[in-house]
């Protein structure tokens, strides 16, 4: 049986340093980090998802606003709104939860976002870093960079160097940015999707396997390389009348298959979501570090 990678004992451990650190960044400074969460419409998994945002950053001794904005705001309202965060010098990380409504266009929000506020580090400047090796002065995308580090836990090393990472899924939130973490980290890296050719076969080959399509239980045990790593990055939400809500959430990993080869994996619920939420908070903080003049903490 694998090991599980518990995501609720590795976040713990991310927001009990981030909280140190923020203690220590105002107890020496006198700077508090700000983050600004937006969310336009009432998407309900985002409304979630920016709730407990607001609830972590409160738990970190941060400055927290949310600016819950209806779903008919127009462009230029969000566009003026993201001008006066990246103005307001007590706000060092600006989060915009995607998506967006139709009527707006995500990729000029995305770049509206001054580049040294971009936790989320999707603007074109902290993208070009990232891809470049330039990680000391990035922002990673929060879910990736949760991933590495519980892919560092489970193997007990930050040096990947001759293993085989698949990466199944290239979008620009996960897939892509996944990819040049774990290319930085001297991982061989394919990147694999929709359009794959024998796609369990290429999985087959991973000594780390990383999940993020979309779809629920994708991936089946016969995919997985005995005693690989296996990161599921997947929320779906799937039909479960015997559940008191009617649904229940599931990874694009059939768990139940894949526990029984890998040698670790992350659960769904509880395992990479909850990163993504902390490793936010660390990219709070060392934006907050930087403006202050201080060498950021590692995470
Ligand atoms: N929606 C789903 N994941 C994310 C994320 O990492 N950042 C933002 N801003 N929106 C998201």
């Amino acid at each position: 049986m694998a090991e599980r990678i518990d995501g609720k004992v590795i976040a713990a451990e991310v927001l009990d340093k981030v909280k140190a650190e923020t203690e220590k960044l105002v107890a020496e400074t006198g700077v508090q980090p700000g983050i600004a969460v937006v969310i336009v419409g009432e998407d309900p998994a985002s409304q979630f998802y920016v709730r407990s945002k607001g609830k972590r950053a409160d738990e970190c001794g941060f400055k927290s606003v949310t600016h819950r904005l209806p779903a008919e705001t127009s462009e230029d309202a969000l566009l003026k709104l993201i001008g006066e965060l990246n103005d307001d010098a007590s706000i060092h990380g600006i989060l915009v939860q995607l998506p967006v409504p139709d009527h707006i266009d995500d990729g000029k929000v995305i770049q509206a976002i001054s580049p040294d506020k971009d936790v989320d580090g999707f603007s074109f400047v902290n993208v070009g870093k990232l891809t470049t090796g330039q990680l000391g002065s990035a922002f990673v995308p929060c879910t990736p960079a949760g991933s590495m580090v519980m892919i560092r836990k489970a193997l007990g090393t930050s040096d990947l160097s001759g293993l085989n990472a698949v990466v199944v899924g290239r979008s620009n939130i996960v897939g892509k940015p996944m990819a040049n973490l774990l290319i930085a980290a001297n991982a061989t890296v394919t990147v694999a999707h929709s359009r794959t050719k024998d796609l369990p076969s290429v999985c087959r080959a991973a000594d780390i396997l990383v999940a993020a399509v979309g779809r629920p239980e994708m991936i089946k045990g016969e995919w997985v390389k005995p005693g690989a790593c296996v990161i599921d990055v997947g929320i779906n939400r799937v039909d479960d009348p015997s559940s008191e809500k009617g649904y229940r959430v599931a990874g694009d990993v059939d768990f139940d298959e894949a526990e029984k080869v890998a040698g670790s994996i992350t659960p769904v619920p509880g395992g990479v979501g909850l990163m993504t939420v902390a490793m936010l908070m660390a990219s709070t903080l060392i934006s907050a570090c930087r403006v202050a003049g201080k060498e950021p903490p590692s995470f």
